[in-house]
Protein backbone atom coordinates (compact mmCIF):
# COMPACT_ATOMS: atom_id res chain seq x y z
CA UNK A 1 0.00 0.00 0.00
CA UNK A 2 1.74 3.15 -1.34
CA UNK A 3 1.41 6.43 0.92
CA UNK A 4 1.15 9.98 -0.14
CA UNK A 5 4.63 11.35 -0.13
CA UNK A 6 3.90 14.39 -1.40
CA UNK A 7 1.06 14.83 1.33
CA UNK A 8 3.16 14.09 4.21
CA UNK A 9 5.56 16.20 3.16
CA UNK A 10 3.55 19.40 2.69
CA UNK A 11 1.74 18.26 6.11
CA UNK A 12 5.37 18.46 7.59
CA UNK A 13 5.87 22.08 5.82
CA UNK A 14 2.29 23.09 6.60
CA UNK A 15 3.15 22.42 10.45
CA UNK A 16 6.74 24.00 10.60
CA UNK A 17 5.12 27.33 9.97
CA UNK A 18 3.42 26.74 13.74
CA UNK A 19 6.96 28.58 15.58
CA UNK A 20 7.19 31.31 17.87
CA UNK A 21 10.65 31.65 16.29
CA UNK A 22 10.01 32.38 12.88
CA UNK A 23 12.94 32.33 10.77
CA UNK A 24 14.91 30.84 13.74
CA UNK A 25 13.78 27.62 13.98
CA UNK A 26 10.80 26.12 15.36
CA UNK A 27 9.93 27.23 18.89
CA UNK A 28 6.75 24.94 19.76
CA UNK A 29 6.61 24.16 23.58
CA UNK A 30 3.66 22.29 24.66
CA UNK A 31 0.62 24.25 25.85
CA UNK A 32 1.53 27.45 23.65
CA UNK A 33 -0.58 28.88 21.43
CA UNK A 34 1.68 27.43 18.27
CA UNK A 35 1.18 23.96 19.59
CA UNK A 36 -2.56 24.37 20.28
CA UNK A 37 -2.06 25.42 16.08
CA UNK A 38 -0.11 22.70 15.47
CA UNK A 39 -2.94 20.09 17.06
CA UNK A 40 -5.84 21.50 15.14
CA UNK A 41 -3.77 21.08 12.10
CA UNK A 42 -3.70 17.09 13.03
CA UNK A 43 -6.99 17.00 14.46
CA UNK A 44 -8.25 18.61 11.20
CA UNK A 45 -6.78 15.93 8.77
CA UNK A 46 -7.87 13.28 11.36
CA UNK A 47 -11.39 14.15 11.08
CA UNK A 48 -11.07 14.62 7.45
CA UNK A 49 -10.32 11.02 7.03
CA UNK A 50 -13.25 9.90 9.29
CA UNK A 51 -11.14 9.03 12.62
CA UNK A 52 -12.39 8.99 16.18
CA UNK A 53 -10.35 11.75 17.93
CA UNK A 54 -10.30 12.14 21.64
CA UNK A 55 -7.54 14.66 23.90
CA UNK A 56 -6.94 13.52 27.41
CA UNK A 57 -6.33 15.97 30.03
CA UNK A 58 -2.58 16.06 30.13
CA UNK A 59 -3.00 16.94 26.30
CA UNK A 60 -2.38 13.66 24.46
CA UNK A 61 -4.23 13.24 21.26
CA UNK A 62 -5.49 9.52 20.84
CA UNK A 63 -7.17 9.53 17.11
CA UNK A 64 -8.44 6.20 16.35
CA UNK A 65 -9.06 4.56 12.47
CA UNK A 66 -12.20 5.04 11.69
CA UNK A 67 -12.94 0.93 11.07
CA UNK A 68 -11.65 0.32 14.37
CA UNK A 69 -14.47 -1.61 17.11
CA UNK A 70 -14.00 -2.51 20.51
CA UNK A 71 -12.83 -6.06 21.77
CA UNK A 72 -9.54 -5.81 19.79
CA UNK A 73 -5.95 -5.10 20.74
CA UNK A 74 -4.59 -1.68 19.05
CA UNK A 75 -1.49 -1.15 16.97
CA UNK A 76 -0.29 2.43 17.90
CA UNK A 77 1.90 4.83 16.14
CA UNK A 78 3.18 8.63 16.83
CA UNK A 79 5.33 10.74 18.66
CA UNK A 80 5.29 14.18 19.79
CA UNK A 81 4.74 18.11 18.24
CA UNK A 82 6.49 19.72 20.77
CA UNK A 83 10.09 21.13 19.92
CA UNK A 84 13.32 22.29 21.87
CA UNK A 85 14.06 25.85 21.98
CA UNK A 86 14.87 27.31 18.19
CA UNK A 87 14.30 23.52 17.67
CA UNK A 88 14.24 21.84 14.13
CA UNK A 89 11.46 21.02 11.79
CA UNK A 90 11.37 17.26 11.87
CA UNK A 91 12.09 16.23 15.71
CA UNK A 92 8.75 14.67 16.70
CA UNK A 93 7.01 15.97 14.34
CA UNK A 94 7.72 13.59 11.54
CA UNK A 95 6.68 10.71 13.74
CA UNK A 96 3.42 12.38 13.74
CA UNK A 97 2.68 12.68 10.44
CA UNK A 98 4.10 9.65 9.28
CA UNK A 99 1.96 8.12 11.50
CA UNK A 100 -0.97 10.50 10.47
CA UNK A 101 0.05 9.66 6.59
CA UNK A 102 -0.45 5.57 7.66
CA UNK A 103 -3.83 6.37 9.27
CA UNK A 104 -4.96 8.66 6.05
CA UNK A 105 -3.56 6.19 3.54
CA UNK A 106 -5.24 3.31 5.09
CA UNK A 107 -8.68 5.23 5.25
CA UNK A 108 -8.37 5.53 1.79
CA UNK A 109 -8.22 1.88 1.03
CA UNK A 110 -11.22 0.95 3.34
CA UNK A 111 -14.06 1.68 2.27
CA UNK A 112 -16.29 2.31 5.29
CA UNK A 113 -16.27 2.53 9.07
CA UNK A 114 -18.13 -1.26 9.07
CA UNK A 115 -15.51 -2.69 6.70
CA UNK A 116 -12.15 -4.25 7.86
CA UNK A 117 -10.89 -5.48 4.60
CA UNK A 118 -8.93 -2.91 2.52
CA UNK A 119 -9.54 -2.35 -1.18
CA UNK A 120 -6.23 -4.58 -1.87
CA UNK A 121 -7.69 -7.11 0.02
CA UNK A 122 -5.77 -6.87 3.41
CA UNK A 123 -7.84 -8.07 6.46
CA UNK A 124 -7.10 -5.75 9.49
CA UNK A 125 -7.41 -7.72 12.47
CA UNK A 126 -6.26 -5.13 15.26
CA UNK A 127 -7.11 -1.71 15.71
CA UNK A 128 -4.74 1.44 14.37
CA UNK A 129 -4.32 4.13 16.99
CA UNK A 130 -2.07 7.67 15.98
CA UNK A 131 -1.03 8.95 19.31
CA UNK A 132 0.56 12.08 20.07
CA UNK A 133 2.16 12.47 23.14
CA UNK A 134 2.75 16.15 24.82
CA UNK A 135 5.33 17.70 26.67
CA UNK A 136 7.51 14.91 25.19
CA UNK A 137 10.86 17.49 24.95
CA UNK A 138 10.09 18.77 28.63
CA UNK A 139 11.05 22.24 27.60
CA UNK A 140 8.30 23.72 30.16
CA UNK A 141 8.64 21.41 33.10
CA UNK A 142 12.23 19.97 32.49
CA UNK A 143 11.20 16.45 32.07
CA UNK A 144 11.19 15.00 29.16
CA UNK A 145 8.43 12.21 28.13
CA UNK A 146 5.89 13.55 30.34
CA UNK A 147 2.98 12.71 28.65
CA UNK A 148 4.27 9.12 28.11
CA UNK A 149 5.08 8.64 31.51
CA UNK A 150 1.77 9.75 32.72
CA UNK A 151 0.06 7.62 29.84
CA UNK A 152 2.12 4.23 31.35
CA UNK A 153 1.61 5.12 34.90
CA UNK A 154 4.99 6.32 35.83
CA UNK A 155 3.87 9.96 36.74
CA UNK A 156 0.52 9.75 39.23
CA UNK A 157 -1.13 12.56 40.89
CA UNK A 158 1.74 14.43 43.06
CA UNK A 159 3.76 14.56 39.94
CA UNK A 160 0.89 17.33 38.54
CA UNK A 161 2.40 19.28 41.21
CA UNK A 162 5.79 18.26 41.77
CA UNK A 163 6.91 19.50 38.16
CA UNK A 164 6.89 23.19 37.77
CA UNK A 165 8.18 25.40 35.09
CA UNK A 166 11.12 28.09 35.64
CA UNK A 167 8.49 30.44 37.12
CA UNK A 168 7.49 28.42 39.35
CA UNK A 169 3.83 27.59 37.62
CA UNK A 170 3.16 23.46 38.51
CA UNK A 171 1.65 21.24 35.48
CA UNK A 172 -0.99 21.12 37.14
CA UNK A 173 -2.14 25.08 37.13
CA UNK A 174 -0.67 25.46 33.77
CA UNK A 175 -3.29 21.90 32.92
CA UNK A 176 -6.02 24.46 34.61
CA UNK A 177 -5.43 27.39 32.63
CA UNK A 178 -5.50 26.08 29.12
CA UNK A 179 -8.13 27.99 28.26
CA UNK A 180 -6.07 31.26 29.06
CA UNK A 181 -4.15 30.35 26.05
CA UNK A 182 -4.73 33.81 24.46
CA UNK A 183 -5.47 33.33 20.87
CA UNK A 184 -6.32 29.38 21.01
CA UNK A 185 -10.18 30.75 20.28
CA UNK A 186 -9.08 31.07 16.79
CA UNK A 187 -9.00 27.05 17.04
CA UNK A 188 -12.65 25.73 15.94
CA UNK A 189 -11.99 21.97 17.14
CA UNK A 190 -12.29 22.06 20.47
CA UNK A 191 -9.10 20.79 21.70
CA UNK A 192 -9.40 20.84 25.13
CA UNK A 193 -11.20 18.91 28.17
CA UNK A 194 -11.50 22.46 30.41
CA UNK A 195 -12.63 20.25 33.16
CA UNK A 196 -10.41 19.16 36.30
CA UNK A 197 -7.03 17.30 35.64
CA UNK A 198 -8.48 13.96 35.72
CA UNK A 199 -5.31 11.03 35.65
CA UNK A 200 -8.27 8.45 35.44
CA UNK A 201 -8.48 9.26 31.55
CA UNK A 202 -4.83 9.63 30.84
CA UNK A 203 -3.46 5.96 31.99
CA UNK A 204 -3.87 3.68 28.77
CA UNK A 205 -4.86 -0.04 28.91
CA UNK A 206 -1.63 -1.52 28.29
CA UNK A 207 -3.00 -5.13 28.08
CA UNK A 208 -4.83 -3.94 24.79
CA UNK A 209 -2.04 -2.68 23.35
CA UNK A 210 -0.63 -5.37 21.03
CA UNK A 211 2.55 -2.87 19.77
CA UNK A 212 3.50 0.65 19.42
CA UNK A 213 5.92 2.42 17.21
CA UNK A 214 7.89 5.53 16.19
CA UNK A 215 8.98 6.88 12.94
CA UNK A 216 11.86 9.59 14.10
CA UNK A 217 14.64 11.63 13.05
CA UNK A 218 18.13 9.81 13.59
CA UNK A 219 19.58 13.13 15.59
CA UNK A 220 22.88 12.27 14.86
CA UNK A 221 25.39 11.45 12.43
CA UNK A 222 25.75 7.70 12.12
CA UNK A 223 23.09 6.93 8.88
CA UNK A 224 24.45 10.13 7.01
CA UNK A 225 28.11 9.46 7.50
CA UNK A 226 27.79 5.63 7.17
CA UNK A 227 25.35 5.89 3.99
CA UNK A 228 22.48 3.90 4.93
CA UNK A 229 18.50 5.15 4.08
CA UNK A 230 17.16 3.46 7.49
CA UNK A 231 18.23 2.69 11.04
CA UNK A 232 16.07 -0.09 12.99
CA UNK A 233 16.73 0.62 16.71
CA UNK A 234 17.83 -1.81 19.32
CA UNK A 235 17.89 -0.12 22.16
CA UNK A 236 17.21 3.81 23.38
CA UNK A 237 20.00 5.15 25.69
CA UNK A 238 19.20 6.07 29.55
CA UNK A 239 19.91 8.84 31.45
CA UNK A 240 19.74 10.77 34.46
CA UNK A 241 20.09 13.96 35.02
CA UNK A 242 20.95 15.90 38.26
CA UNK A 243 20.61 19.99 39.34
CA UNK A 244 23.57 21.76 40.51
CA UNK A 245 23.35 24.82 42.60
CA UNK A 246 27.16 26.55 43.45
CA UNK A 247 26.66 29.20 45.66
CA UNK A 248 29.67 31.73 46.21
CA UNK A 249 29.72 35.30 47.28
CA UNK A 250 28.81 38.25 44.63
CA UNK A 251 31.11 40.80 45.30
CA UNK A 252 32.22 43.48 43.32
CA UNK A 253 34.40 42.90 39.79
CA UNK A 254 36.72 45.57 40.04
CA UNK A 255 37.34 45.79 43.56
CA UNK A 256 37.67 42.05 44.68
CA UNK A 257 41.19 40.97 43.98
CA UNK A 258 41.40 37.54 42.43
CA UNK A 259 42.72 35.68 45.48
CA UNK A 260 39.91 36.56 47.18
CA UNK A 261 37.10 35.35 45.23
CA UNK A 262 34.41 32.56 45.34
CA UNK A 263 33.24 32.75 42.23
CA UNK A 264 30.26 30.92 41.66
CA UNK A 265 30.46 30.74 37.72
CA UNK A 266 34.06 29.97 37.86
CA UNK A 267 33.49 27.10 39.78
CA UNK A 268 30.48 25.87 37.60
CA UNK A 269 32.71 26.05 34.87
CA UNK A 270 35.93 23.89 36.20
CA UNK A 271 33.09 21.66 37.35
CA UNK A 272 31.53 20.88 33.92
CA UNK A 273 34.98 20.35 32.16
CA UNK A 274 35.59 18.00 35.15
CA UNK A 275 32.59 16.19 33.82
CA UNK A 276 33.38 16.44 30.35
CA UNK A 277 36.72 14.98 30.70
CA UNK A 278 35.89 11.92 33.13
CA UNK A 279 33.03 11.03 30.56
CA UNK A 280 35.06 11.28 27.65
CA UNK A 281 37.36 8.69 28.82
CA UNK A 282 34.83 6.21 28.26
CA UNK A 283 36.84 3.32 26.56
CA UNK A 284 33.21 2.35 24.50
CA UNK A 285 33.41 5.99 23.29
CA UNK A 286 29.25 5.64 23.96
CA UNK A 287 28.69 7.60 27.26
CA UNK A 288 28.15 11.24 26.78
CA UNK A 289 27.45 13.91 29.71
CA UNK A 290 25.80 17.50 29.39
CA UNK A 291 25.77 20.66 31.10
CA UNK A 292 22.56 21.98 28.84
CA UNK A 293 20.84 24.23 30.74
CA UNK A 294 22.86 27.50 33.61
CA UNK A 295 21.32 30.06 35.17
CA UNK A 296 23.96 32.99 36.56
CA UNK A 297 22.77 35.25 39.32
CA UNK A 298 23.16 38.16 39.35
CA UNK A 299 24.05 37.81 35.79
CA UNK A 300 25.42 41.17 35.52
CA UNK A 301 29.22 42.12 33.64
CA UNK A 302 30.47 43.97 36.69
CA UNK A 303 29.09 41.88 39.86
CA UNK A 304 31.08 38.66 40.87
CA UNK A 305 28.72 35.59 40.39
CA UNK A 306 27.36 34.81 43.27
CA UNK A 307 24.88 31.43 42.47
CA UNK A 308 24.88 29.46 39.40
CA UNK A 309 22.80 26.55 38.54
CA UNK A 310 22.90 23.85 35.84
CA UNK A 311 21.60 21.09 34.69
CA UNK A 312 24.34 17.66 34.01
CA UNK A 313 23.02 14.82 32.14
CA UNK A 314 24.86 11.69 31.54
CA UNK A 315 23.64 8.96 28.81
CA UNK A 316 24.56 5.49 27.66
CA UNK A 317 23.29 2.46 27.14
CA UNK A 318 23.89 0.63 30.31
CA UNK A 319 22.35 1.71 33.25
CA UNK A 320 25.33 0.94 35.48
CA UNK A 321 27.20 2.81 33.07
CA UNK A 322 24.99 5.99 33.70
CA UNK A 323 25.42 5.50 37.33
CA UNK A 324 28.72 5.09 37.54
CA UNK A 325 29.77 7.67 35.33
CA UNK A 326 27.19 10.26 37.22
CA UNK A 327 28.63 9.09 40.60
CA UNK A 328 32.12 10.31 38.72
CA UNK A 329 30.72 13.82 38.26
CA UNK A 330 29.21 14.47 41.36
CA UNK A 331 32.57 13.58 43.73
CA UNK A 332 34.30 16.03 40.51
CA UNK A 333 31.86 18.38 41.05
CA UNK A 334 32.01 18.24 44.92
CA UNK A 335 35.76 18.62 44.99
CA UNK A 336 35.60 21.54 43.13
CA UNK A 337 33.13 23.20 45.25
CA UNK A 338 35.48 22.59 48.35
CA UNK A 339 38.67 23.78 46.79
CA UNK A 340 37.36 26.68 45.73
CA UNK A 341 34.81 27.32 49.11
CA UNK A 342 31.45 27.64 47.64
CA UNK A 343 28.30 25.75 48.34
CA UNK A 344 27.46 23.05 46.57
CA UNK A 345 23.80 21.35 46.45
CA UNK A 346 23.03 18.66 44.31
CA UNK A 347 19.66 17.41 43.33
CA UNK A 348 18.04 14.48 41.19
CA UNK A 349 16.46 15.78 38.55
CA UNK A 350 15.39 13.20 36.34
CA UNK A 351 16.51 9.67 35.43
CA UNK A 352 15.37 6.95 32.70
CA UNK A 353 16.65 3.36 32.14
CA UNK A 354 18.15 2.28 28.83
CA UNK A 355 15.40 0.24 26.60
CA UNK A 356 15.74 -2.69 24.61
CA UNK A 357 13.28 -2.68 21.87
CA UNK A 358 11.45 -5.96 21.08
CA UNK A 359 13.20 -8.32 19.16
CA UNK A 360 10.04 -9.99 17.21
CA UNK A 361 10.02 -6.29 15.84
CA UNK A 362 13.60 -5.47 15.07
CA UNK A 363 13.31 -9.12 13.51
CA UNK A 364 10.04 -8.74 11.34
CA UNK A 365 12.04 -5.31 10.37
CA UNK A 366 15.13 -6.53 9.23
CA UNK A 367 12.94 -9.42 6.96
CA UNK A 368 11.15 -6.44 5.72
CA UNK A 369 14.03 -3.70 4.87
CA UNK A 370 15.78 -6.86 3.29
CA UNK A 371 12.60 -8.19 1.01
CA UNK A 372 12.26 -4.24 -0.10
CA UNK A 373 16.01 -3.95 -0.30
CA UNK A 374 16.53 -0.95 1.85
CA UNK A 375 20.22 -0.25 3.06
CA UNK A 376 19.38 -0.54 6.78
CA UNK A 377 21.68 -0.49 10.23
CA UNK A 378 20.47 -1.74 13.62
CA UNK A 379 21.24 1.00 15.89
CA UNK A 380 21.39 2.39 19.04
CA UNK A 381 19.28 5.67 19.77
CA UNK A 382 21.14 8.72 22.34
CA UNK A 383 18.03 10.68 22.18
CA UNK A 384 14.96 9.27 24.04
CA UNK A 385 11.99 9.15 23.18
CA UNK A 386 7.93 8.44 24.16
CA UNK A 387 8.74 5.10 22.59
CA UNK A 388 10.74 4.17 25.93
CA UNK A 389 7.95 4.48 28.23
CA UNK A 390 5.90 1.97 25.94
CA UNK A 391 8.53 -0.47 25.56
CA UNK A 392 8.88 -1.28 28.77
CA UNK A 393 4.87 -3.20 28.68
CA UNK A 394 4.24 -3.64 24.82
CA UNK A 395 6.13 -5.38 21.71
CA UNK A 396 7.75 -1.58 20.71
CA UNK A 397 9.63 -0.79 17.68
CA UNK A 398 11.66 2.44 16.47
CA UNK A 399 12.71 3.25 12.83
CA UNK A 400 15.10 6.13 12.10
CA UNK A 401 16.06 8.24 9.01
CA UNK A 402 19.48 10.18 8.48
CA UNK A 403 20.14 13.24 9.71
CA UNK A 404 21.85 15.45 6.90
CA UNK A 405 25.31 16.07 9.07
CA UNK A 406 23.64 14.83 11.78
CA UNK A 407 22.38 18.00 13.43
CA UNK A 408 19.28 18.22 15.47
CA UNK A 409 17.64 20.25 18.33
CA UNK A 410 18.64 23.40 15.89
CA UNK A 411 17.27 25.17 12.87
CA UNK A 412 19.69 23.40 10.90
CA UNK A 413 18.25 20.03 11.59
CA UNK A 414 17.15 18.55 8.17
CA UNK A 415 16.74 15.45 6.55
CA UNK A 416 16.30 14.82 2.33
CA UNK A 417 13.08 14.38 1.27
CA UNK A 418 13.26 10.71 -0.21
CA UNK A 419 14.37 9.62 2.99
CA UNK A 420 11.51 11.13 4.79
CA UNK A 421 9.16 9.57 2.37
CA UNK A 422 11.05 6.15 2.30
CA UNK A 423 10.66 5.75 6.25
CA UNK A 424 6.87 6.64 5.92
CA UNK A 425 6.02 3.63 3.81
CA UNK A 426 8.52 1.26 5.66
CA UNK A 427 6.60 2.50 8.85
CA UNK A 428 3.31 2.11 6.49
CA UNK A 429 4.82 -1.39 5.35
CA UNK A 430 5.40 -2.55 9.05
CA UNK A 431 2.40 -0.90 10.62
CA UNK A 432 -0.16 -2.75 7.87
CA UNK A 433 1.87 -5.91 8.26
CA UNK A 434 1.24 -5.80 12.28
CA UNK A 435 -2.44 -4.85 11.59
CA UNK A 436 -3.13 -8.28 9.82
C1 LIG B 1 14.67 14.31 23.63
O1 LIG B 1 14.74 14.89 22.56
C2 LIG B 1 15.89 13.97 24.31
O2 LIG B 1 16.52 12.94 23.97
O3 LIG B 1 16.28 14.76 25.18
MN1 LIG C 1 11.84 13.66 19.43
MN1 LIG D 1 13.92 16.21 20.82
Amino acid sequence: MKINGSRLLANLHSISKFTDTPGEGVTRFSYSPQEARAREYIIKRAEAAGCDVKVDTLQNIHIGLKSNRPGRRTVMAGSHIDTVQNGGWLDGIYGVCGALEVMETLSEHIADASSSVTDEGDILNYNYQLTVFAEEEGSNFGSTMTGSKFMVGLYNEPDLDKLMDGSGRTLRDALKNLDNIPDSTECRTPLYNRSDVDLSQVRIDLDNVKSMFELHIEQGPVLAREGYQVGIVNCIFGMRVIEVTMSGVGNHAGATPMAERHDALCAAAEAILAAESLVSADPNKRAVVTAGHIECLPNQSNVIPETVKFTLEVRDNDNDSINTYMEKCIQAICEVAERRQVGCEIREHSKAAPFNLSDRIIDDMQKRADAEKLNYKVMNSGAVHDACMLAYYVDTGMIFVPSINGRSHVPEEDTDEKDLVAGAQFLMDTILDELK
